[in-house]
């Protein structure tokens, strides 16, 4: 069952077209991993889908429903279905990390505040972080810590889908792994449908069913993460052993 279906999507800015007719499916509870060089449009593309940005043309379906003309009330229906873990996307440094977690569930589900604390915990235990972390301040927590705490945030309201962008991003190898396997294990649990996007091969390959390579704003290879290194396409070839020379003109950025 289809859960992401894009069609001839293009987004521009003024005259620049960063996406160009990009074609995509994800089946519900499939992760796909979206591959490319800085620049691509690999964010400008995962915030269309996730309705943070709006397309020049082409359609986004979720669920078989058109989101790319939603009003207010659709667009805040709609995005009770995602969660999101963005390399930028900090803890709020003010509030307890415990109110961090449970911040869509205090705001938007209106839930009491005992009861968003206890999901809260249980959500930062899923992410192995104890219970004792939900009263500590973010900027009392180690950089791996506070990756687990937003992890803990983007699955504490159970998202259909999760939009990842660059989650182990600055962080050391095995941090990096460590977060790889809560994102699998914490996603697989939730039955989620998981985009994200790495330029880390070890991430792509450990947590990708399909992946996908953007290149100047258009899918260049889609296939299965087990096809990935015998694709015989060029421009993916070069970019999975990361290698200078091959199609992509990494000087012409
Ligand atoms: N809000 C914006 N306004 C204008 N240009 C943008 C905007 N967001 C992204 N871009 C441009 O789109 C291109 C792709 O950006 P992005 O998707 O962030 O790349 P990446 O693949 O590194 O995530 C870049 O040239 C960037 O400058
Ligand atoms: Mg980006």
């Amino acid at each position: 069952m289809s859960k992401i279906v894009i069609e001839n999507l293009v987004k521009s800015f003024a005259e620049k077209q960063v996406l160009r007719n990009v074609n995509l499916e994800v089946k519900k509870g499939e992760s796909l991993v979206i591959l490319g060089g800085s620049g691509s449009g690999k964010s400008v593309l995962i915030k269309n889908i996730a309705c943070l940005m709006q397309p020049t043309s082409g359609s986004i379906k979720i669920d078989e429903q058109e989101i790319t003309n939603l009003n207010q009330k659709g667009r805040d229906k709609l995005m009770e279905k995602f969660g999101f873990l963005f390399q930028g996307g900090a803890l709020f440094d003010s509030l307890p990390i415990w109110q961090n977690v449970a911040f869509r569930l205090l705001n938007q589900k209106k839930i009491n505040k005992k009861e968003a604390k206890e999901i809260a915990i249980e959500k930062l235990q899923s992410v192995g972080l104890s219970a004792k972390t939900a009263d500590l301040f973010p900027s009392e927590l180690s950089g791996g810590m506070q990756k687990r705490a937003s992890l803990a945030r983007a699955i504490a309201a159970n998202p259909e889908i999760i939009f990842f962008d660059e989650p182990t991003t600055g962080l050391d190898p095995i941090m990096a792994d460590v977060i790889n396997d809560l994102i699998i294990s914490n996603s697989k649990q939730l039955g989620a449908t998981t985009v994200t996007i790495t330029h880390d091969m070890a991430s792509a390959r450990k947590i990708a069913d399909k992946i996908a390579m953007l290149y100047e704003g258009e899918i260049i290879w889609f296939g299965n993460v087990s096809d990935m290194y015998s694709s015989n396409n060029p421009y993916l070839d070069q970019f999975i052993h990361g290698r200078a020379e091959g199609p992509i003109n990494f000087l012409a950025k």
